[in-house]
């Protein structure tokens, strides 16, 4: 993982970093698969007071997660916990993952991948999924790590109709097991 760069629980106080993230990641993502409308509309401001509740408001189960590099600037984030769409045999799952480019390809993705993987398998989650638009080009990230195709299904998001892929891993163990190291904290 890159030099320097920390994965940690988040807290509350990091709602502002998170948001930024969150944004910047969004709109360097979703450009050409979600309408330009909302992510010109994206509020830095309103998305550090949904993380800010959210992070406060985990339920058992589930967490939210961090990467802090050398500066204690976060620079990237992800969340899990028990699925919210049905998909048979699968319990757990992976909700967001998002990294700012600077911190893309330095293995972190990977490495979050595997924490979360490590705290759903502590909750009793033995399996999970991860849902991600069809048309996204980090579903070959899901592939590399091991991940199956699933489910697909139809969305509506911001008045466009657009498809989702669930992508499932089985059993969560091998995904775990890329987690040991010294930078977690
Ligand atoms: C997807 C994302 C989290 C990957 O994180 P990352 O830290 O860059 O990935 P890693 O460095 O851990 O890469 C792990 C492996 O996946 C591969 N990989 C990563 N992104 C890939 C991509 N877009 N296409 C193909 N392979 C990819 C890497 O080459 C690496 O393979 P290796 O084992 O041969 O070295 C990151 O690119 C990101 O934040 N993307 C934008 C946000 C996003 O789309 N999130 C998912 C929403 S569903």
């Amino acid at each position: 993982m890159g030099e320097g760069m920390v994965i940690r629980d988040a807290r509350p106080s990091d709602a502002v970093g998170i948001a930024k993230v969150h944004v910047a990641s969004w709109r360097e993502t979703y450009p050409g698969l979600v309408p330009d409308t909302y992510l010109v509309n994206l509020s830095e401001a309103a998305a550090a007071m949904r993380w800010h509740n959210a992070v406060q408001a985990h339920a058992k189960g589930q967490g939210a997660l961090v990467v802090v590099d050398g500066m204690d600037k976060i620079v990237g984030f992800a969340t899990y916990g028990g699925r919210r769409v049905p998909v048979e045999g699968y319990e757990g799952e992976f909700y967001a993952l998002y990294l700012l480019e600077e911190a893309k390809s330095q293995g972190i993705g990977r490495r979050l991948m595997a924490v979360m993987a490590e705290r759903l398998l502590e909750s009793g989650q033995r399996n999970a999924v991860v849902w991600c638009l069809r048309d996204n080009p980090s579903r070959w990230f899901y592939e590399r790590l091991g991940g199956t195709r699933v489910a697909e299904r139809p969305i509506q998001f911001a008045g466009a109709d657009l498809v989702e892929i669930a992508y499932g891993w089985q059993d969560l163990t091998p995904l775990a097991r890329l987690s040991a190291g010294p930078e977690m904290r």
